[in-house]
């Protein structure tokens, strides 16, 4: 067991290192020292890990059985790779593989016990799955997929909590398993929007759970079950089935239904605070409770807008800034979301602006310490929500700051990437200006050469920002990027392919950003299209066709070069990049561009962005963050 252990603590000492707290750092050379040292040191870490999987982790998946203890360790490993009590998913896609293994294995001994022990882990690695792959707007396909999974395995459990069939099950912690599950399976209906069908079965569901805790014959076939605990987690999702400002449609009797159950909650934690405090340990508050109770009340007209925002304002001053756990930091995000939420579904006065934009600063700030908290999917989860609910004060904060200042906070290198790529994509267009103008005609409506030169300022902030943004949509699927020590498997290709487009469509809404969105549409796009994606897009039909082709070519050179975000890499300099490019000339890259790269004063002001461009740009980084943790 000690080198699955060793593997998990290396995954959660990758994640630190990836981005520093700034507390022992005093100015940016320093930090830019670190962050090498740090990322060298990823580098031997995932090749630690790389040997682990070769040699132990993947001839026992691949062999023909797996003996009992094996299994077990094998199941120990898999539940810490989704480490549900700290929201802290290390591995989910190898949790999901590993469990389909283990699934096959129970399977063909055909014991019942052994296959529900699989299907317990399995259904929150679903569920945990289910979350990150919602963040994928673009395609919500993804997400539904995983969702009708999880329903199914909770149905298994579902099943089984009727009385006859549970009585015949020996096993008692089996039994309570079923009953964890069953009531844990409702959380699949999350992000159901607005479906009426499904909320009414949701709460169906949600009663079936209540009335067991109250039913006699249950607590006689499970003896000694935590009925208090039961019951108030079932309150809970009650609670949290009505989403930021009702998004999911409840009705009002629903909501009155779920009020109701919100009274009860209240008494039951005040009758039974103690051991609800020991339970949980400590990791839910009362003041969550609160704020479900608040929202309920608004939903169902006891409390006017107005009186809501300012109850809500102040049980966000006793949020506690420096905690991470999973109860916890609940109010740093949740209050804000909500708010946020009903803010912005009406016009927005100058005071709410300025509510607004605190709540930017506070996320960012909290944002920036969590990698090093260890919460990170988690916080994704609801980062994400933030920026998907986002609402662009244009003299504070733009869409287009509060996504880089994100990458910035959660993987400063991907951040470095964009600015890099911005920068790069500037100096090769200045270049195309001053060599061949013609080959601009079309961008932003420009029709000849003379046209291009009048405009070229115009062009060349359109070119910086759309290429600055290009990857806007990893925001979404920023875990991805975690995963240092073991080469993607295919379902990962895949959530990186969406981001052009999850990219674009967020791009879209915002003023900020909504000019650049078909650059980064296309930024993976081969010149000629026939390769890259998402494949859909013919970039040839866009205006903009010269700037993704710069973009497209930037975003390699970068990619190549950097040593530092990319510890895997050997470091390409120009010379070697522009072989690259002669030899994807006409397919991958446009032939203008290798025409242009032979040009010495190009090489040469490439070079100079590669070389102190970069160092200059992990100064700023460090500027930024100092900004982001000392507010
Ligand atoms: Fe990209
Ligand atoms: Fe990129």
């Amino acid at each position: 067991m000690k080198e699955y252990e060793e593997y998990i603590s290396r995954m959660e000492e990758i994640r630190r290192l990836s981005s520093p707290l700034l507390d022992d750092i005093s100015d940016a050379d320093e930090y830019s020292v670190l962050l090498r040292e740090n990322f060298t040191r990823i580098g031997q870490l995932a090749a630690l890990n790389r040997q682990f999987l070769d040699s132990v982790l993947f001839p026992l998946i691949r062999s023909e059985s797996i003996d009992e203890d094996l299994t077990d360790d094998l199941m120990d490993f898999t539940d810490q790779m989704i480490c549900a009590e700290n929201m802290e998913n290390i591995d989910l896609p190898m949790g999901s593989i590993v469990s389909d293994r283990l699934l096959k294995e129970a399977n063909k001994k055909g014991n019942l016990n052994e296959k529900l022990a699989v299907y317990d882990i399995l259904i929150g690695i679903l569920y945990e799955l289910m979350n990150m792959t919602t963040r994928i707007h673009a395609y919500p396909e993804i997400a539904d997929a995983y969702r009708k999974k999880g329903f199914e395995v909770g149905q298994v459990f579902f099943d089984l909590v009727d009385k006859e069939k549970l009585a015949a099950i020996e096993d008692m912690d089996i039994r309570f398993m079923i009953v964890i599950n069953a009531r844990y399976s409702i959380v699949f209906y999350e992000g159901v929007y607005s479906d009426s069908k499904a909320n009414a079965e949701q709460l169906e569901k949600l009663d079936q759970m209540y009335d067991i805790a109250n039913d006699p014959e249950y607590k006689e076939l499970l003896p000694g079950f935590d009925w208090i605990y039961h019951l108030y987690r079932v309150y809970q999702y009650y609670f949290m089935a009505i989403e930021y400002n009702n998004k999911y449609g409840f009705d009002r009797d629903q909501i009155e239904h779920i009020f109701e159950r919100g009274r009860e909650m209240v008494d039951l934690w005040n009758e039974s605070q103690e051991h609800l405090q020991e339970v949980l340990q400590g990791a839910e508050e009362w003041n969550s409770l609160v704020m479900f109770i608040y929202r309920a009340e608004y939903l169902s007209g006891r409390k006017s807008r107005e009186e809501y925002i300012k109850c809500m304002l102040d049980l966000y001053e006793k949020r506690d800034i420096y905690t991470f756990k999973a109860g916890k930091s609940y109010l740093n995000f949740v209050i804000p979301m909500e708010l946020i939420s009903i803010i912005s579904s009406g016009p927005i006065s100058e005071s709410e602006k300025t509510i607004l934009y605190r709540f930017y600063q506070d996320i960012l700030n909290y944002a920036f310490r969590i990698p090093n908290a260890g919460m990170i999917s988690g916080m994704l989860e609801y980062l994400y929500g933030i920026i998907d609910s986002f609402v662009e004060i244009p003299s504070r904060i733009t869409f287009e700051e509060m996504v880089l200042k994100c990458m910035a906070a959660i993987h400063p290198p991907t951040y470095v990437h964009s600015l890099m790529v911005g920068q790069i994509t500037e100096c090769i267009c200045k270049h195309v200006l001053r060599l061949m103008p013609e080959k601009l005609i079309g961008v932003r409506g420009y029709s000849s050469p003379d046209d291009v030169m009048d405009n070229s300022v115009d062009i060349l902030s359109f070119t910086y920002h759309s290429a600055l943004c290009h990857d806007f949509g990893k925001i979404s699927i920023i875990d991805t990027v975690f995963v240092y020590g073991r080469k993607l498997w295919d379902m990962e290709f895949d959530l990186i392919k969406t981001h052009p487009t999850t990219g674009y469509e967020l791009m879209k809404r915002y003023a900020s950003t909504r000019e650049y969105a078909e650059v980064a549409l296309g930024h993976h796009k081969w010149y000629d299209n026939t390769k890259g994606y998402p494949p859909e897009f013919d970039t040839s039909k866009s205006p903009s066709k010269p700037i993704i082709d710069i973009v497209l070519c930037a975003d390699c050179l970068d990619a190549a070069t950097d040593t530092i975000g990319r510890s895997y890499n050997k470091g390409k300099g120009v010379e070697e990049f522009t072989e690259e490019l002669r030899e994807g000339s006409g397919t991958r890259y446009a032939p203008w561009l290798c025409e242009l790269f032979e040009d010495p004063s190009v090489q040469s002001d490439i070079d100079y962005l590669l070389q102190e461009g970069r160092k200059l740009n992990y100064r700023n980084t460090y500027y930024l963050l100092r900004d982001i943790h000392d507010r």
